[in-house]
């Protein structure tokens, strides 16, 4: 069967990752093959998930590239090279120019740990979002899936999960809580409803 060449974008420690190599294996994923994972950071646990489930896993380091130009030229030469399809950005922490978005556009994804637009944007990331959520004193968050266009967490979303939040809920508790009920759950069926999409429109 044919598929859509899927690359996995990382920074840590890529339990999002995790996720999408046991949906591929169990064929929640059908339409999309893991093809490529990048690291934007060196020794990502990432990148060990990545080899054990026999991916290609690359590091590529804006410090290494000397700029954010030329950090975004060399990704876009490595997943192009390969003919990646779509861009999965899992727990990817760094944000992405215009032209790498529009040299990719409809074929990036991102998962983001609230709901959308709640906490969300510029400096909301990781460990962050649930601080802000908790400080907030919402009752309800949860994990969005949304295709990556210039603005940070601006894109069309495709699916999202509510979570709840409760009492004595610390950050650490309620970032595994979310990672678990919601971003495990609908990054992979997210991957597989745009690969499904991209083969259908592929000539
Ligand atoms: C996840 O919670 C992901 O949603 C978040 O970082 C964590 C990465 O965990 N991403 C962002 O905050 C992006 N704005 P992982 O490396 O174990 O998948």
């Amino acid at each position: 069967m044919e598929k859509i060449k899927v690359a996995v974008l990382v920074s840590g420690g890529g339990t999002n990752l995790g996720a999408l190599i046991e949906a591929e294996k169990k064929g929640i994923i059908k339409s999309g093959k893991l093809s490529l994972v990048i690291s934007n950071k060196v020794g990502a646990y990432a990148l060990e998930r990545a080899k054990a489930a026999g991916i290609e896993a690359l590091t590529v380091t804006k410090a290494e590239c000397g700029s954010q130009e030329a950090f975004e030229d060399r990704l876009i030469m490595e997943l192009q090279s390969r003919g990646i399809e779509l861009i999965v950005l899992a727990g990817f922490m760094a944000i992405l120019s215009e032209k790498f978005t529009r040299a990719f556009d409809g074929r990036i994804i991102n998962v983001h740990p609230s709901l959308i637009p709640s906490f969300c944007g510029k400096g909301f990331y990781g460990l962050r979002v649930h601080e802000a959520a908790l400080e907030y004193g919402v009752k309800v968050t949860g994990a969005t899936v949304h295709y990556v266009n210039e603005i940070p967490d601006g894109g069309k979303i495709i699916l999202q999960k509510s979570v709840s939040i409760k009492e004595g809920d610390t950050p650490e508790v309620l970032q595994r809580r979310v990672m678990e009920k919601a971003e495990w759950i609908i990054l992979p069926k997210a991957c597989e409803l745009v690969s499904k999409r991209l083969l259908s429109e592929r000539v």
